[in-house]
Formats: C-alpha cells, sequence, structure tokens
C-alpha cells in the first residue's frame, strides 16, 4: 500500500481548523447533539468519532432527539429494514424542523454512498441539511461548517479509501472500547453491499494500533475489540512482514489486564496460524465470531464464499482442538436466491453439527447493485419463513442444553453495565462473550469478578459473586 490512502497532516489540520471556527461560532449558545447509529460494530466506532468531533466543538451530547440543535444518523445498508427504520426516523422529523428551523438534521453512513439514497434524500426529504457517505467522515468539521454558514443544503459523498488517523473520539460509558484495525472489504460476497459502500480493505499500521490500545488500557477500559470486515486479511496491503496472527501477539503484549476480541473473521482466511495465536495470548478472549451464511456448497459458491461446509468443519475442529471451550458463533442468511430444501438441510446439519453458542440468523434482503439481486429466487417468501423458524428452533434447542451446562461452574467475569430485574442488579460477559446477570457485594461496573453460575435460561446466565 502507498502512503496516500493516509490522509495527509495538512489535510486533517485543516480539519481542525474547522473544528476551531465551528466552536468559535457557536460559542456560549449551549448547542446539544443527539446521534444515533443503525447496524454493526464499524457504525458504532464511526460515531463514536463523530460524537469525538461534536464534543471537540462544544456541542453537549443529549440523549433527547427532541432538544437537540444537531441531529445525526449514521446509516446502515446491509438489509432493507436497517434502510426502512432510517428512512422512517428521519421522516419523522418533518414536524421538529417545522418547529425548530434552525436544527440541522444529518445523515452519513452506508446507505448515505449509495446513489439511490441520494436521489431519495434530496427529492423526498428536504428536512435533511447535510448528507456525507463513510469516506468523507473524517471531512465533518468542514461539512458541519457549511452546514451552519451556508443556506444551501451539503451532500457529499465523494472521496477516496483513505484513513484519518488522530481524529478525536468520545466513547460511551462502561469497560468496553472498539479499536478499529482496518476498514473497507475486498470479498464481494454475491449478496452483500459493505464493498460498495465501504471501499477496499486498507489497515492501519501497527504502531498505530498499539498506540490507540495502550491509551484505551490507561484510560482504563477492559475489554477492547478489534474491528474490521475481515481482520484475518489485516495488513496484506500494509507491504510489511505482518499479518492478524502477528498484531495479535504484539497486542497481547501491551501491559494490564484485559480482554482482547475481535470481528469479524472469514473462514476462507481464518488458518491454523491465527488459531496458535489465539492460543498463545493469554489476553485474547476464547471466542470466535466465524460467519459461515450457509451450509450447502453450491450456495456457497454461488455467494462467492470460496470456502466449503467441510473446510469450515475443519477450521472449527482445529479452533476446539487447540482452544477447548472456546466460545463460538455464527452469521447465516436463510433463503438467499435459489436456494432449496436440500440447501437449508445443509445450514440445518451445519448447525447441528457444531453446535454455536449463539447465531445471528437473517433472511435474505436482496441490495440492488448486488449480483445476488439479480438472480432467480424462486422459493416463496413463506417457504423462507418456515426455514427461517426451524432454524432458531434447532439453535434454541442447542443454546438451552449449552447453557445449562455451565450450572454450578465457577467463572471470571467482566461486569459492564446494570441489569432491569432487582434480584441481579448488574450484568456482565464471561470471556467467551456469554450474557451474565449478576448480584452480590460490592460489585462495580469494570471490575473482573469470580462468580458462580447460579442457573441459566436461554438468553443469559445468572450468577452470585464471590
Ligand atoms: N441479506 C441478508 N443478510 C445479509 N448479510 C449481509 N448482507 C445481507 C443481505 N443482503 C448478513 C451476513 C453478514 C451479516 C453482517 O449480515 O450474514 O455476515
Ligand atoms: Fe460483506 Fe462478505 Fe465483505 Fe463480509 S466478507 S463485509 S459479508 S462482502
Amino acid at each position: 500500500m502507498s502512503e496516500s490512502a493516509i490522509v495527509s497532516q495538512e489535510e486533517l489540520q485543516n480539519q481542525f481548523t474547522y473544528m476551531d471556527a465551528v466552536a468559535e461560532l457557536i460559542r456560549g449558545r449551549h448547542l446539544r447533539a443527539y446521534t444515533h447509529t443503525f447496524g454493526c460494530q464499524q457504525n458504532e466506532a464511526d460515531t463514536e468519532r463523530i460524537r469525538g468531533m461534536l464534543h471537540e466543538m462544544g456541542y453537549e451530547m443529549t440523549e433527547e432527539v427532541s432538544e437537540a440543535d444537531f441531529i445525526l444518523y449514521n446509516t446502515c445498508a446491509v438489509r432493507e429494514h436497517a434502510e426502512d427504520r432510517a428512512f422512517g426516523n428521519i421522516g419523522a422529523l418533518s414536524h421538529l424542523k417545522k418547529q425548530r428551523p434552525d436544527v440541522i438534521i444529518a445523515l452519513c453512513g452506508c446507505m448515505a454512498q449509495q446513489e439511490k439514497n441520494v436521489e431519495k434524500i434530496k427529492k423526498s426529504y428536504p428536512q435533511v441539511k447535510l448528507l456525507f457517505g463513510t469516506h468523507a467522515l473524517w471531512r465533518f468539521p468542514s461539512l458541519l461548517y457549511r452546514a451552519l454558514t451556508e443556506k444551501k443544503r451539503i451532500f457529499d459523498i465523494g472521496g477516496a479509501d483513505d484513513i484519518a488517523e488522530g481524529l478525536p473520539v468520545l466513547r460511551g460509558h462502561g469497560p468496553k472500547a472498539w479499536l478499529s484495525i482496518m476498514y473497507g472489504c475486498n470479498n464481494f460476497c454475491t449478496y452483500c453491499i459493505v464493498p460498495y459502500v465501504r471501499g477496499r480493505e486498507r489497515s492501519r499500521r501497527p504502531e498505530e494500533i498499539e498506540k490507540e490500545l495502550r491509551e484505551l488500557v490507561a484510560a482504563g477500559y477492559k475489554e477492547i475489540t478489534l474491528l474490521g470486515q475481515n481482520v484475518n486479511s489485516y495488513g496484506k496491503d500494509l507491504g510489511l512482514d505482518v499479518d492478524f496472527a502477528g498484531l495479535l501477539r504484539r497486542l497481547n503484549a501491551v501491559p494490564g489486564d484485559f480482554w482482547l476480541r475481535f470481528m469479524t473473521s472469514h473462514p476462507k482466511d481464518a488458518s491454523p496460524r491465527l488459531f496458535d495465536a489465539m492460543a498463545d495470548c493469554e489476553k485474547v478472549a476464547k471466542q470466535l465470531h466465524l460467519p459461515f451464511q450457509s451450509g450447502s456448497d453450491e450456495i456457497l459458491r454461488r455467494m462467492n464464499r470460496r470456502y466449503t461446509a467441510e473446510s469450515y468443519r475443519a477450521l472449527i475442529a482445529d479452533a476446539r482442538q487447540k482452544m477447548p471451550g472456546i466460545t463460538l458463533s455464527s452469521d447465516i442468511i436463510v433463503g438467499f436466491p435459489g436456494e432449496t430444501e436440500a440447501d437449508f438441510e445443509q445450514t440445518l446439519a451445519l448447525v447441528q453439527d457444531i453446535q454455536f453458542d449463539l447465531l445471528f440468523t437473517f433472511l435474505y434482503s436482496p441490495r440492488s447493485g448486488t449480483p445476488a439481486a439479480a438472480y432467480e429466487d424462486p422459493a416463496t417468501p413463506q417457504q423462507k419463513q418456515a426455514w427461517f423458524e426451524r432454524l432458531l428452533q434447532a439453535q434454541d434447542a442447542i443454546v438451552a442444553q449449552r447453557q445449562a451446562a455451565y450450572q454450578g461452574k465457577t467463572m471470571r467475569l467482566l461486569v459492564d453495565g446494570t441489569a432491569k430485574g432487582p434480584d441481579y442488579p448488574f450484568t456482565a460477559r464471561t470471556e467467551g462473550n456469554l450474557l451474565v446477570c449478576v448480584r452480590g457485594e460490592n460489585i462495580k461496573i469494570g471490575d473482573f469478578i469470580e462468580a458462580v453460575i447460579e442457573k441459566t435460561s436461554l438468553r443469559c446466565l445468572f450468577a452470585v459473586k464471590q
């Protein structure tokens, strides 16, 4: 990769100048900003950067959209449902804009990177004053400055596949933090819009990642999740002698008591070398999210996934052999175009064989511009729904069994929030990322504790602190 993929100091400095200019413009006005994020962790991490910039410019954050002076929706384009919800939310703001014409409504993220949505916003959502795509995120200060000072609407969906280092970040409360290690995707799975809206793979330099990790650990974060669309191809674009397994080993050497997680992995690139690194690194949580999408080789071929059900099984066997007790999760798409009952049965068989701890199951959603959107799709929605429900039922039975096996065990947990019920007032996570509700004396969010599992349910373990 060339250095040109990193936004130059000069261009960044220009944005910091705009941050000062906005701060000057709004000084003493006590303006408030509201953000809402749809979609994946990558989007959440992006929103944290925008909130960091907003904070730097003097905005206070609010949870109440009705009292905000600046409203931002960071959108997701992976499935139609997420798009519909974003449009619904923005539509509902038209009355607010009428009551308070000064409010600035902005939209960014994956939907904003697509021409068809941009046209729709231009035509039918006049309340949106500012729209910018994933590639323009680092230019947010100058875009906001223009939105505050110019009459016309601002649209910026241009930009190259850049990396901007050194932007401020405002993270959420609690002991968990996201750490992006790479952006974009080169895989072009035939159903997926991500490569079109997030551009080509580009990796952050290892020293930048290590620096950010050290800062996070020093700030008291206890669970840091390394983010990328396909972390296993980390470093391929850097031209350095570094890959994801090597990065894990480097980060594991950072002093401190914390867990490292990562997502998402692609089965075509996950390797024994990765599992060796995971097994060797005591800070790397023994947990793996490895989406397989379908158990049918024919469907996998047409999805352009480049592995087979058999090679997936072999990977999992290797991971389990090196890390007994590892927690496994996966993504599955039900109803890909051309999927038959026999294909679905193979997906179900894989689910039964592997016994995942957690599954994210999605009904296929056609995305215009992707190859699969043009494939023939003879299965009826009712048929797909029936498959979907069979899968959920099968998985519930598996989870019930797996959860019950934890009964009576003592486990190390990270307390990460408060729970709704009075009996178990805190939430926590196991190293394997299972959700636990906890009770006991002297529990503080951000603590690692030892706890005994008292009972289990489908969604949660219940534990008492030792
Ligand atoms: N329809 C349904 N699910 C999708 N995913 C990605 N694209 C689509 C689509 N068009 C799912 C995949 C991926 C997860 C993040 O979203 O399972 O792993
Ligand atoms: Fe989409 Fe496939 Fe890339 Fe994941 S690996 S983001 S599913 S194209």
